[in-house]
């Protein structure tokens, strides 16, 4: 079969249904061994717990075609091991790692003809998650649960692709100190989208949200952690115990060190500074590295050098090796690229 008849050049960051997802299941203590399936729908009890108290918990990472034709995804050990981390936060059984990324790479070779091709600006989003699925009505983990993995094919996060953005710094937080910032559950979203849509009418593009302890400290956007470039093309980027330990953001950290040469700082970074950087991006798997070009903190608006116009030149260099090293033009540290 040959690939689908998608303008994978026009897609963006939206939901359109592929033919099959992996779906297993958790009763009496095990899971069992799953199975890919076509029917996309869930049925749920209106008690479930997932409904109710919201026990749920994902991930993202994609599938990338490489210049040579192959069909690979990016550290998936590393997008297990975080879901293994979220799935004991909240009380949830382990799906093992090892079992993630096998039910990973058969989701992917049953959707194969919708794993964009090389050179097209799309990827195929791949979105595994779990949820508590039987009746709970006192406050208290489910019993039985559902780990589920669907794939769909993308575009750029932010519409423009590689045109820098505008972010405000938020008034709203996104995580407290000992909270659930720093795992991947739905909660930590649903509390952002009050944000999200104010700062959207108000034309921004994103949120940037401060520490909720004394919100002089810089965080994280909504769905990326955030990199700064220093004027002496050093890479500054936030540590904190309440944001999400970003995998796109390590990798670029050991490929700003490794391939670049730079030097990094991960450390506190505090609002004030936000006029010593050069350039500033935001990085995930959805935003891969999204420039910023202005950020604007209650009506004082901090222009980043690098403009409005394009990406700076040091997070083109990070970008350009990132894509380089999950399309196969580069070569990758050993382990990062996973043949499906
Ligand atoms: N921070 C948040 C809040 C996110 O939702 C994401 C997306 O996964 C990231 C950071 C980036 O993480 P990763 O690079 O592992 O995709
Ligand atoms: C991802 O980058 O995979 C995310 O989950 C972020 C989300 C905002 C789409």
């Amino acid at each position: 079969m040959g690939k689908k008849d998608i303008d994978w050049g026009n897609l963006g960051f939206g939901y359109i249904k592929t033919d099959y997802r992996f779906v297993s299941n958790y009763k009496d203590g095990r899971w069992d061994e799953g199975v890919i399936t076509g029917d996309s729908d869930i049925v749920l009890n209106e008690c479930a717990c997932v409904l109710q108290y919201a026990q749920t918990v994902f991930e993202g990472l994609k599938a990338y075609t490489t210049e040579d034709g192959r069909t690979v995804t990016f550290r998936p050990d590393l997008n297990g091991e975080r879901l293994e981390h979220s799935a004991e936060r909240l009380k949830m059984p382990v799906y093992p790692k090892e079992s993630f990324v096998e039910a990973v790479k058969k989701t992917v070779r049953a959707n194969e003809d919708f794993v964009p091709p090389y050179g097209s600006g799309a990827t195929l989003y791949i979105r595994p998650y779990m949820f508590g699925s039987d009746p709970i009505i006192g406050v208290k983990p489910a019993n039985e649960y559902q780990f589920r993995i669907f794939t769909t094919p993308v575009g750029p996060y932010f519409k423009g692709g590689a045109k820098p953005i505008t972010v405000r710094i938020s008034d709203f937080d996104r995580a407290a100190p000992h909270g659930t910032g720093h795992i991947k559950a739905g909660l930590n979203y649903a509390m952002s989208l009050y944000a999200i849509v104010d700062a959207h009418e108000k034309g921004f593009d994103e949120n940037m949200y401060l520490d909720a302890a004394s919100r002089t400290k810089l965080e994280e956007t909504g769905g990326a952690n955030i990199i700064f470039i220093t004027r002496d093309n050093k890479l500054v980027t936030p540590k904190s115990d309440s944001i999400l330990p970003s995998i796109t953001r390590r990798s670029l950290v050991y490929v700003a060190k490794e391939y670049l040469g730079m030097e990094v700082e991960e450390r506190e970074v505090y609002l004030s500074e936000l006029s010593d950087f050069a350039e500033c991006g935001l990085c995930g798997t959805a935003a891969v590295v999204s420039p910023v070009g202005k950020i604007v903190d209650h009506g004082r608006e901090i222009c980043l050098p690098a403009g409005m116009e394009s990406m700076g030149p040091v997070t083109k260099k990070l970008y350009d090796t990132l894509t380089g090293i999950q399309m196969g033009r580069i070569e990758a540290p050993k382990g990062w690229i996973v043949e499906i």
